[in-house]
């Protein structure tokens, strides 16, 4: 079950000619207990993939099954209950937002889905205080409100849906680096607690390295590598793949060249630092 792409592709309707966005995708997403990114150069059709998962974009050819249902359902009330189930977190948030308040908006979601409206209201405010919207931000208009609040909001929407599979489209982007590790640390402990799945898209080396399990590589629409990330980061061709390595392992990299310290592959500053530490003893 989860989401299965078999040989996927779209393009986007231009005046003259059409423009491939993805092409030929085949995957396969389980639906508890993944952590997955999708990274790539900008342009390489990451945004585009992701929204076919919930049915925002319908494949020109190939076959998208989200839970088993082939997209597009034939009963359109399947669509809101596959929506419910993979919640995605657009890369403007100013494009998901639409309600007079930030808490009509975040209860938006589970009263769509047929939760009673104090269930809703119930279900809203827990998602506002895991992301830290604070209860005085409660009757504002979520348009005026910082960027990196509304991208708060809009995650929340998605939290209080309860979506077992969770596609987040550059969640922290525009946030500050605490408001950045914060919101990554949700995530975490909804894969790790609740054994969500998480659908990542990041342009940031260090993070997808620290969190992710799983990285898939897009490259001009097309998949170049799926992958644990640690086959990815030792790929022999992964300069092909135009990323960027993360910091830990530059840093362990440089080290080695510069100063003989034993290369070890370690994915984020806190075990990086330990393997350092340990190194200069011996
Ligand atoms: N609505 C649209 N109409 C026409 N072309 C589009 C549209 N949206 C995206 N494209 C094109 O499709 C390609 C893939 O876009 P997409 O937004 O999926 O890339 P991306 O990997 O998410 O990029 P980024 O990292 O900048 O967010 C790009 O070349 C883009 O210009
Ligand atoms: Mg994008």
């Amino acid at each position: 079950m989860g989401i299965q792409f078999k040989d996927v592709s779209y393009a986007y309707k231009g005046l003259k000619v059409n423009y491939d966005a993805i092409k030929h995708i085949n995957l396969n997403i389980k639906p508890q207990g993944e952590f997955i990114a999708i990274v790539g150069q900008t342009g390489s059709g990451k945004s585009t993939l992701v929204q076919h998962m919930n049915a925002l974009l319908l494949p020109n050819s190939g076959n998208v099954v989200v839970f088993g249902q082939n997209l597009p359902p034939k009963k359109k009330e399947k669509i809101n209950y596959l929506r419910q189930k993979v919640g995605l977190v657009f890369q403007f948030p100013e494009y998901q937002l639409f309600e007079e308040t930030i808490l009509k908006d975040i209860m938006f979601g589970p009263k769509n889905f047929k939760a009673t409206h104090d269930n809703a209201l119930e279900m809203a405010k827990k998602a506002a205080s895991i992301v830290g919207i604070d209860e005085s931000l409660y009757e504002q208009s979520p348009f005026r409100i910082s960027g990196g609040q509304m991208r708060r909001v809009a995650v929340a929407g998605i939290l209080a849906m309860e979506s077992d599979i969770l596609v987040l489209d550059e969640p922290t982007r525009g946030l500050d680096p605490r408001g950045r590790r914060d919101l990554m640390k949700i995530f975490k402990n909804l894969h790790e607690k609740d054994g969500k799945t998480i659908i990542l898209i990041s342009h940031d080396m260090d993070l997808v390295s620290e969190y992710a399990k799983r990285v898939i590589v897009l490259d001009d629409g097309k998949l170049v590598f799926d992958g644990t990330k640690e086959n990815l980061f030792e790929h022999p061709d992964f300069y092909s793949f135009h990323l960027d390595l993360p910091t830990p392992l530059k840093i362990l990299k440089h080290l080695e060249q510069e100063a003989g310290v034993v290369y070890q592959p370690k994915y984020d500053f806190d075990t990086l630092l330990n393997y350092l530490k340990e190194a200069s003893h011996e």
